[in-house]
């Protein structure tokens, strides 16, 4: 079947499936809105607002993560802990698109593989919480769950739930898309000029020399290219660029589900391709729910305390037609446990013979507190946990196909170690996360650097596999 033919092939609407089903189901990490008139009306005009993707865009994101799971790309997919109302803002936005680019050259280069790129961004606004309140000095409030819910600061007007701020969150994702976009479409990304996506550490960094002579022998090729054909090279210019968020708070993911002319069954139009958190990836509950009848690709964190049975359960629910790029497992077990807990759940899915995309998640296992009071990472077990992941996958017959970051185009200092050995004591000069600790720009060409190297000892240790 081609995939024209099956988009119209209306039989594969998944059953007792509405945009609200999951209304029935047990909903985790819900704000409580006090004020059920104002909730309904935000609801109602975010379901006249105009979506913020299209649903070609969601099937050319399905088609390359198909190709994903073959073997054929390779996924990066990154962006901030959770995004702010107030870093919608040029700069920002612009040097993760740079820091992304940049890794995504590494990436390119390195596997000799085409690049799927995904921002997490554009709608990260919701955050899973571990409780629903938050004290401080005998004072008790809800807790922050995401600018697109409440507000950051330890008051009790800023934490109330506003649904008012679903209309922000939708506007400040357009608004973000469409700078992306706008840079995307006038030849930002141009394999021409690497230089429009140099960052300031391009000059001093440890790692600029070997960055600089990777970003020379691209230009030689691209120049030898052009010689020899006597003509540009095309599509040079121009990438594809791709939007995640975890679709958390379901009201809003509701608001903008659609159906679209001539195809049938309906989209999750907020952004190309949602995921299900760790904390909501029950089976039988709302998220799950929810996710298994829009026709995006879709994607499930996979943590540590995941059985086979409930990785295969979810596997019926999510993808039971077994489609080409439907569904990505990104696991996120820590740099200690994914030796102990990966195996037996790569083991069983590959034994079902089924088609999913593998990705890990090295951050959210591997988050600690120093003993001055911050949360971090440190960078070798970032990039140990992917480096093990490539082993087991080797090991088990599978393969990883990607990974997901938290990371920022800005010189922050929030996970420790890296080229330039960041301590403890630097964590204060430059913290800036109002959640998780990010990857900076240099960490983040590192652990793109390291894929490559860990790749290509693979390749060289099996060079028929
Ligand atoms: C996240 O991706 O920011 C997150 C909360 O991850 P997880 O659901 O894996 O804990
Ligand atoms: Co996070």
């Amino acid at each position: 079947m081609n995939p024209s033919e099956r988009n119209l092939r209306a039989v594969n609407l998944p059953a007792h499936w509405a945009p609200d089903s999951w209304r029935a189901r047990p909903a985790l990490q819900m704000p409580t809105y006090p004020d059920a008139a104002a909730l309904e009306s935000a609801l109602a005009e975010l379901r006249q607002l105009p979506p913020l993707v299209t649903s070609w865009e969601i099937f050319a994101l399905k088609q390359q993560l198909a190709e994903a799971q073959e073997g054929k790309r390779f996924l990066l997919q990154g962006g901030d802990c959770a995004e702010s109302f107030s870093d919608c803002e040029s700069g920002l936005i612009s040097n993760r698109l740079k820091v992304l680019l940049q890794m995504s050259l590494v990436l390119v280069h390195g596997l000799r593989l085409p690049v799927v790129r995904v921002g997490r961004f554009a709608g990260q606004y919701a955050k899973p919480r571990s409780a629903d309140s938050e004290t401080r000095d005998g004072v008790t409030l809800p807790s922050y769950r995401g600018d697109l819910v409440n507000r950051p600061e330890f008051t009790a007007e800023a934490r109330i739930p506003d649904p008012r701020r679903m209309i922000k969150a939708h506007a400040r994702s357009a608004m973000t898309m469409n700078f992306v976009r706008a840079l995307i479409d006038g030849g930002f990304a141009d394999l021409h000029h690497p230089e429009y996506w140099n960052l300031n550490w391009v000059g001093y960094s440890p790692l600029a020399n070997e960055y600089q002579q990777m970003v020379t022998s691209i230009g030689d090729a691209v120049r030898f290219m052009e010689t020899l054909s006597g003509s540009e090279v095309h599509n040079l210019n121009r990438i594809d660029f791709y939007t995640s968020h975890e679709a958390l708070l379901l009201p809003y993911e509701e608001g903008l589900t659609r159906e679209v002319p001539r195809q049938w069954g309906w989209f999750n139009l907020s952004t190309h391709y949602p995921w299900i958190g760790m904390r909501t990836a029950a089976v039988d509950g709302a998220h799950v729910e929810y996710l298994r009848g829009v026709r995006n690709p879709i994607a499930i964190k996979v943590g540590p305390s995941v059985n086979p049975d409930q990785l295969l359960r979810l596997i019926d629910v999510l993808n039971p037609e077994d489609e080409p790029g439907r569904l990505t497992f990104i696991h996120r077990m820590g740099a200690a446990q994914v030796a102990d807990k990966l195996p037996p759940l790569l083991e069983a899915v590959r034994r079902d013979g089924r088609r999913v995309l593998w990705v890990c998640d090295p951050m959210h296992g591997n988050t600690e507190s120093t003993s001055n009071g911050y949360k971090t990472r440190r960078f070798d077990n970032v990039r140990g946990e992917v480096e093990q992941s490539f082993d087991l996958h080797a090991a088990a017959g599978t393969r990883l196909g990607g990974v997901h970051l938290e990371l920022t185009g800005e010189d922050v200092t929030e996970c420790t170690g890296g080229a330039r050995e960041l301590t403890d004591a630097d964590l204060e000069r430059a913290y800036r996360s109002t959640v998780d600790p990010r990857l900076n720009y240099e960490q983040s060409l590192e652990i793109a650097m390291s894929i490559v190297r860990k790749q290509n000892q693979q390749t060289k240790a099996s060079p028929h596999a």
